[in-house]
């Protein structure tokens, strides 16, 4: 894989489950980070952590990928302080009610905000430094986005869009040498749910689901790809995923 020491990477939903856990892992390997997500206290200390675990920057900016100009400032932020753009992992999101004729207008919003404007607003605000240094958006979409989820049919619609953007886009910036990928999980162990009842953490047992350091590894190998390949989509399922579908 590509080295990625000295790059200078944004996660955004750092202070959480697969955010924190990519973090760390691009950490180990020499990335710079900028960590973006709305709880400043956890993005500190992980910034904290980071600094003092390996031998690399990490930024904190307290970030609501749903509002425009903070997104916008992120990146700002990044390229002022690293004086460049290396990789984008559109990770914050949010599930949240399920059944549809009992969604709330706040529920279906909070998810389309989130999940869809934020990835769009912090594409948008990268791929001019992306292009700079020929770099990566990584995408973490969902088994939700590629199969239908009867129990959340608009978090499953969010990610569906977080799937065709990504892949229309890499269409788009693939000649200029921006690599664009998806990684799809199935059910891992964060904190996802938490927001109105059991985290996932809480629901799965370790042997029963996906740990998120797994899935910060295939982002990892998505940014890791050098030369003229990039990963289109990476999907790392429970095993037992359809013994259950
Ligand atoms: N866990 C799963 O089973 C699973 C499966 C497939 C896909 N995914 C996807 O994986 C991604 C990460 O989820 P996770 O499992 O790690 O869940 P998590 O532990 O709940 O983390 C979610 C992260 O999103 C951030 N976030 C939420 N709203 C935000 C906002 N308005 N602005 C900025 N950041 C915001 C949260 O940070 P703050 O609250 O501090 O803002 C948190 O860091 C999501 O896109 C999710 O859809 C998860």
């Amino acid at each position: 894989m590509e080295d990625i020491e000295g790059d200078a990477v944004v996660v955004t939903g750092a202070s959480s489950g697969i955010g924190g856990a990519t973090a760390r892992v691009l950490a180990a390997d020499g990335a710079n980070l900028v960590l973006a997500a709305r709880r400043e206290d956890r993005l500190e200390e992980l910034a904290d952590e980071l600094e003092s675990e390996y031998d690399v920057q990490a930024l904190p900016v307290s970030t609501d990928v749903t509002e425009r100009e903070q997104v916008d400032d992120l990146v700002e932020a990044t390229v002022g302080e690293f004086g460049r753009l290396d990789g984008l992992v559109n990770n914050a999101g949010v599930g949240l009610g399920g059944e549809v004729a009992e969604l709330t207008d706040e529920e279906y919003h909070t998810m389309m905000d989130v999940n869809v404007d934020g990835a769009f607003y912090a594409t948008r605000a990268a791929l001019p430094h992306l292009r700079e240094t020929e770099g990566t958006v990584v995408f973490i979409g969902s088994f939700a986005g590629q199969y239908p989820r009867p129990g959340n049919p608009v978090y499953a619609a969010t990610k569906w869009y977080v799937r065709g953007f990504a892949h229309s886009l890499a269409g788009q910036v693939g000649d200029d040498g921006i690599a664009v990928s998806v990684v799809n999980p199935t059910e891992v162990r964060t904190e996802f749910g938490s927001e109105q009842g059991d985290a996932f953490e809480e629901q799965y047992g370790p042997d029963e689901a996906t740990e998120p350091e797994a899935i910060a590894d295939a982002v990892r190998f998505s940014l890791g790809q050098a030369g003229t390949d990039a990963v289109n989509e990476l999907d790392l399922y429970r095993r037992d995923k359809f013994s259950h579908f």
